[in-house]
């Protein structure tokens, strides 16, 4: 192996016996693409679903299920040992609870016992088996010594079914398992988090609305993170046209009533709650029930009423005791002028821990996979972030909450 070769991040890619197998073929084509050493552990089962060839012929390793192959190189303990990353998709109910109990009948549980790396598991499963109390105390187990266990996706399972269960696209495992290898705490572990996301639309007819243009890039960046970083996350997205974080449980929304009910119910059991989407400020104040037509030469003016402040609200129910409320609140100011003037205002009148201000514009932010912004924070120094990409400004806001959450 060459000293290039050696250089590169090694990955251990462990598969069980789930109809998911297939996808974890597109998962280590992202890892072997960008770079990364993968060696494939499949179990013996999991080679009925995708067989052997494939594996070895996509990662470019020697790819067995058995500890008695290549005995002289102890591969039982060596390949936990040097990997940087053990990620399992699909990890079945059987693999959670092996894993869950230190079993070793196999090369997959073995490197799950010798890995000293990060550990990340996928689970796919039918929806039973997943909400089985056996597994939720596996989960738990695992949870606890520090393995991350991302929450499967609801959707369509094998067969006619549907529900929580489903393997994460790949592209979004494989996210994650990038910021784990870039070495991201896990200090959300055992934590709540709710992140608003996207731009929210007001109706003024059944076709039209009134919106703005955010493309929710911030706030699933800010999703993702917190995922990586161990915390169980709400996301709610507004009209965000972009794939599921993996692990996050995602609430679709319109309105800016919508999102109201859907944060403020989930902030009640929320460590801490980020408002990155755009709220509208103001709505129709009647929607049509059917099409304006344009009947009439001169266009009807349309009356705008005053959404509620979501985050202001949020910030007044802690401040007056009025139920369980998130211990951090931070939310996101786009401004087009005097940016920290008025960021500074904001987070004064609006009464949250963390204002995220960022310049918007002509190819700032909207859209863009950058974002470039100053944190404040109450009672503390401002940070800058300068201008990259959108999980790490992400990664500084969780920064800023993991220290505040203590
Ligand atoms: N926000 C909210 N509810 C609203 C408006 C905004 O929760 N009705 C939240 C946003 O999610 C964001 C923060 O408040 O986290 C600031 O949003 P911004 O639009 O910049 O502030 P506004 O209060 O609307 O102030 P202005 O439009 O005057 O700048």
């Amino acid at each position: 192996m060459t000293s290039q070769a050696r250089a590169r991040p090694r990955v251990v890619l462990g598969v069980g016996a789930g109809i998911a197998a297939y996808k974890a073929c597109e998962l280590l084509r992202l890892f072997t693409e960008s770079g990364h050493d993968v060696r494939v552990v499949p179990t013996r089962d999991a080679l009925r679903f995708v067989g052997e060839p494939t594996w070895a012929a996509l990662s470019g390793n020697p790819v067995t299920s058995e500890v008695w192959d290549s005995v002289h190189e102890v591969p039982h303990v060596r390949i936990g040992q040097s990997a940087d990353l053990v990620v399992v998709a699909p990890a079945t109910a059987d693999i959670l609870a092996r894993a869950a109990h230190g079993l070793a009948g196999d090369l997959l549980t073995n490197t799950l016992l010798t890995a000293r790396c990060p550990v990340v598991l996928a689970p796919a499963m039918h929806t039973e088996m997943w909400e089985h109390p056996a597994t939720r105390a596996n989960v738990a187990t695992l949870r606890e010594r520090g393995t991350l266990v991302v929450d499967p996706a609801v959707g369509r399972l094998t067969g006619a079914d549907t529900g929580p269960g489903r393997l994460p696209d790949p592209q979004q495992i494989f996210e994650v398992c990038r910021r784990v290898l870039a070495g991201r705490p896990r200090d959300l572990a055992g934590r709540r988090v709710v992140v608003s996301a996207g731009g929210t639309r007001e109706a003024i007819d059944p076709v039209r609305f009134i919106g703005n243009r955010s493309s929710g890039l911030q706030g699933y960046a800010l999703a993702r993170t917190a995922v990586a970083r161990g915390a169980e996350v709400t996301l709610v997205a507004a009209n965000v046209a972009l794939p599921d974080p993996a692990g996050a449980t995602v609430v679709r929304v319109e309105s800016t009533a919508d999102l109201r009910a859907a944060v403020l119910s989930a902030a009640g059991t929320a460590d801490a709650v980020v408002m990155a989407a755009a709220v509208a400020d103001f709505r129709p104040a009647a929607r049509g029930d059917s099409k304006i037509k344009k009947t009439s030469a001169e266009p009807e003016p349309i009356h705008l009423t005053k959404n509620p402040d979501i985050l202001a609200e949020l910030c007044d129910r802690r401040r007056e005791g009025r139920g369980p409320a998130p211990e951090v609140i931070a939310g996101f100011a786009a401004e087009t002028d005097d940016i920290l003037a008025n960021g500074r205002a904001k987070l004064a009148r609006k009464g949250c821990d963390l204002l995220v201000v960022n310049q918007v514009g002509e190819n700032l932010a909207f859209g863009t996979p950058d974002n470039a912004a100053v944190v404040l924070v109450a009672g503390g120094d401002p940070v800058e972030v300068p201008r990259g990409p959108k999980d790490d400004l992400a990664d500084v806001v969780w920064d800023l909450v993991a220290a505040r959450l203590g």
